[in-house]
């Protein structure tokens, strides 16, 4: 289904528009929240088994959860939802509201248009060596059996080539470990904020907050910081900052400082927090699946033979691609979805009422078994050519679907093809003590504390 399943301006003739039902197991006054304060991805995963779209009620308030492939999809591509809700307000304090993942309607369309060519297939090319280049320093950074701090290593590698690439120059020796360190304490005080939303408690100067609002500041003169040194420069190399320093509004006026601003933290940030999540369950994935790894160690074999890994091999790199999408399959990243109607809209023939605020999970839709055989089994074959025509529509959407699909698709794939065929052919892990699989359901979702021991092949 598509679109036009989604009519903005439904039949107002009574009873012809259902009202979704309520998901089972709430209580009184409480409602769901227990439960997905509990078991989030559990409790997401189980709601298609109540309906299509099904009411959830969070103490007082109604919110709506969309769970057929078919449904999320009409609702990404239509126009009556925008971005807006809890997700989005407890992300604004890092995000700023005028930055392209929170703005809507025209100065969305507009930022979409500035930042496209950047991320364009044709772009890509351009990033392979700085992304070969993190890749090789990463795995050299490691020594045999040294035990690997996965999180670090991870958003590590991810913020720096996120940042490379798009914002050249060599800034990033200095600061990447400073926006590192902000970045993991901004992202884990703001999933506390956006569940506990305990309003002006959290201006209280305790410790946490403290600690929070200093990496939010250092962050934002962070970004003030690269933005100067560009302009001392004088150079305009092809990169996105030179695409935002030089970009108009819709009367040709330079873009204002704060938009600049709120665009380069509103691109670094999500960048770097997904790939890192998605490198970290990818490490997993070769940690439990050593038979996975050693296939992807043959694939380079064969197709690189003894040089290095380069760009250039990502293409035939068929295997390691696989095993990155079926990784996003289980464990996606953005395991939830957020987005608020502005017009009474009918929703597959359920009412959502206007200014409703309606959710999706990618984890629930992509491991559901009405679209999936095997759904819970990690499988990277199914996405051979000709089988993965199989999969409903809009069931396997890890990057979004619509006018706020991620413009990363192609470079966060190159690039995490690119590291996991660096990593596998280079080490095996294994799991070190204290080592935390359990997932961790933040903003994000990742494994909680992995420890790994890398072991040379
Ligand atoms: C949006 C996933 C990497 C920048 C999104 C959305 C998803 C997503 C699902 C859509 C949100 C929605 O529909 O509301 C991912 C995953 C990644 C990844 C799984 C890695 C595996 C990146 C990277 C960058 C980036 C590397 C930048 C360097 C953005 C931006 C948006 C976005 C700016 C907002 C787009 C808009 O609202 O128009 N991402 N992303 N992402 N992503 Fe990514």
């Amino acid at each position: 289904m598509s679109v036009e399943s989604v009519n903005s301006r439904p039949t107002t003739v009574a009873g012809t528009l259902r009202e979704p039902p309520v998901a089972g197991g709430g209580l009184p006054l409480l409602g769901h929240g227990p439960q997905l304060v509990r078991d989030p991805l559990g409790f997401m995963a189980r709601l298609r088994d109540d309906g299509d779209v099904v009411r959830i009620r969070l103490g007082p308030k109604t919110v709506y959860a969309v769970t057929a492939p078919h449904l999320t999809g009409a609702l990404a591509l239509s126009p009556d939802y925008i971005i807006a809700g809890p997700l989005w307000e407890s992300l604004e304090s890092l995000l700023g509201k005028e930055g392209v993942a929170t703005a809507n309607g025209p100065m969305h369309r507009r930022q979409r248009r500035t930042i496209q060519p950047a991320f364009r297939l044709d772009a890509i090319p351009a990033y392979g060596p700085v992304m070969a280049e993190e890749a090789y320093a990463l795995v050299e950074r490691w020594r045999s059996g040294q035990v690997l701090d996965v999180t670090t290593e991870s958003f590590r590698v991810a913020v720096r080539i996120s940042a490379r690439c798009l914002m050249r120059g060599s800034y990033m020796d200095d600061r990447a470990d400073r926006i590192c360190a902000d970045l993991a304490t901004l992202f884990s005080g703001m999933y506390q904020r956006m569940v506990v939303p305990l309003g002006p408690l959290y201006r209280i100067p305790v410790p946490s907050n403290r600690e929070f609002n200093r990496a939010l500041a250092d962050l934002h003169l962070l970004v003030d910081e690269i933005v100067a040194d560009r302009r001392a420069s004088g150079q305009k190399p092809d990169d996105l900052l030179t695409a935002l320093l030089d970009a108009t509004d819709e009367n040709g006026e330079p873009i204002g400082e704060q938009e600049i601003h709120d665009q380069v933290i509103a691109i670094l940030t999500p960048g770097s927090e997904t790939v890192g999540s998605v490198l970290m369950s990818l490490l997993l994935v070769l940690t439990e699946h050593p038979e996975l790894a050693d296939k992807i160690g043959d694939e380079v074999k064969r197709v690189v033979g003894d040089r290095p890994v380069a760009f250039e091999d990502v293409r035939e790199l068929t295997y390691t691609a696989n095993v990155v999408v079926e990784t996003m399959r289980l464990y996606p990243a953005v395991w939830i979805l957020t987005r608020r109607s502005v017009a009474e809209t009918d929703l597959g023939g359920y009412r959502i009422p206007a200014g409703a605020d309606v959710i999706y999970s990618p984890y629930a839709v992509q491991r559901d078994r009405r679209s999936f055989d095997r759904h819970e089994e990690f499988d990277p074959d199914r996405w051979l050519p000709g089988r993965g025509g199989q999969v409903p529509k809009h069931a396997m959407a890890p990057f979004g679907v619509g006018n706020r699909k991620c413009p990363s698709d192609h470079f966060s794939m190159a690039e995490l093809t690119l590291l996991t065929a660096v990593i596998a052919a280079a080490y095996r892990f294994e799991h070190a003590p204290g080592s935390d699989t359990r997932p961790r359901i933040g903003i994000t979702l990742r494994p909680r504390g992995l420890k790994l021991r890398a072991l040379p092949r």
